[in-house]
């Protein structure tokens, strides 16, 4: 496996894949890799023929009072997953090499980034849109693997790639969670033991809007207030939203429809934890 750091690097290997007629397939992440990366990695090699997977922890996306420098980078471990996971190139930049310090342009999302973790998260899907152009820029794939887990960021993605013209496809893969139901991320190590089995709560709450979605003695409104107010209860949770939304546009429905999608955020202890479900009526 290549272990990269310039874009000029990048740039000359890729030419070379790409003469050779390989298809190039990409899995942006911030490192701290856990299994649900390591799932993408893997849809990624069955899919594509060379796959690079970048790591960056990326400051445009992360508010002043946010964890960028306390966010974890154990990059020997991550280099070391990724070569097992069979990934053919990994570019790790500097922020240095990623932005120039007098930098002017800067990608903007639309309404898609003002609801759910746009509303208390401003600016940052502007920041994850900006830099995913670039990362799309320096490596061009044809294919690019993001995770359902954070189901936001790959609707804007989609609309993203749809309205500028940018031809990549977009791959959404599943979401990868503990034998408990927990969803993996890398800011579960923040998590205490106790605050651990708090957090199991909103898969559990997941799972019984899943269940209840089919149940036509249900109606959407009854879920959705059910759901709140089962996570409002939840001692040591503090829900930020509970909701249930179109998967395209996002925007709550008052009627089931076929495929909808349970989105939650809430935060335990000092961390701010997102899942989210699809509900489906069969
Ligand atoms: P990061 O949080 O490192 O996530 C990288 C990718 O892994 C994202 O597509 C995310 O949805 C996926 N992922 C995280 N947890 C997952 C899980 N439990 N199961 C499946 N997939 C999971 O998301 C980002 O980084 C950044 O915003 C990025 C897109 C790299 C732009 O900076």
């Amino acid at each position: 496996m290549q272990n990269v750091t310039t874009i000029s690097e990048v740039r000359q290997i890729l030419h070379e894949v790409r003469r050779s007629g390989k298809s190039i397939g990409c899995v942006p992440t911030m490192g701290a890799l856990h299994e649900g990366h390591l799932s993408l990695i893997e849809v990624a090699v069955e899919q594509s023929d060379f796959v690079v997977v970048t790591i960056f922890v990326n400051p445009t996306q992360f508010a002043p009072h946010e964890d960028l420098s306390k966010y974890p980078r154990p990059l020997e471990r991550d280099l070391k997953l990724c070569t097992e996971a069979g990934a053919s190139l990994v570019f790790h930049p500097s922020a240095e090499e990623m932005y120039a310090k007098d930098s002017q342009i800067s990608v903007t999302v639309g309404s898609l980034a003002d609801c759910w973790e746009g509303a208390s998260r401003p600016d940052h899907f502007d920041g994850v849109a900006t830099v995913v152009t670039k990362l799309f820029n320096v490596v061009q794939p044809d294919l690019a693997f993001f995770g359902a887990k954070d189901y936001q960021q790959q609707s804007i993605i989609r609309a993203m790639c749809r309205d500028l013209d940018i031809p990549v496809k977009i791959v959404t893969c599943p979401t990868i969670r503990e034998e408990s139901g927990l969803a993996l991320s890398s800011r579960n190590v923040y998590l205490s033991d106790q605050e651990r089995e708090i957090a199991v709560h909103i898969s559990q709450a997941l799972l019984r809007a899943r269940e209840r979605y089919a149940d036509a003695e249900w109606s959407l409104e009854q879920l959705r207030k059910t759901l709140r107010q089962e996570l409002n209860e939840t001692g040591g949770l503090e829900l930020d939203y509970a909701t249930i939304v179109d998967p395209t546009t996002l925007e709550e429905v008052l009627e089931k429809q076929n495929t909808m999608v349970a989105l939650i955020a809430a935060r335990v202890g000092t961390t701010r934890l997102i899942d989210n479900m699809e509900l489906s009526l069969k």
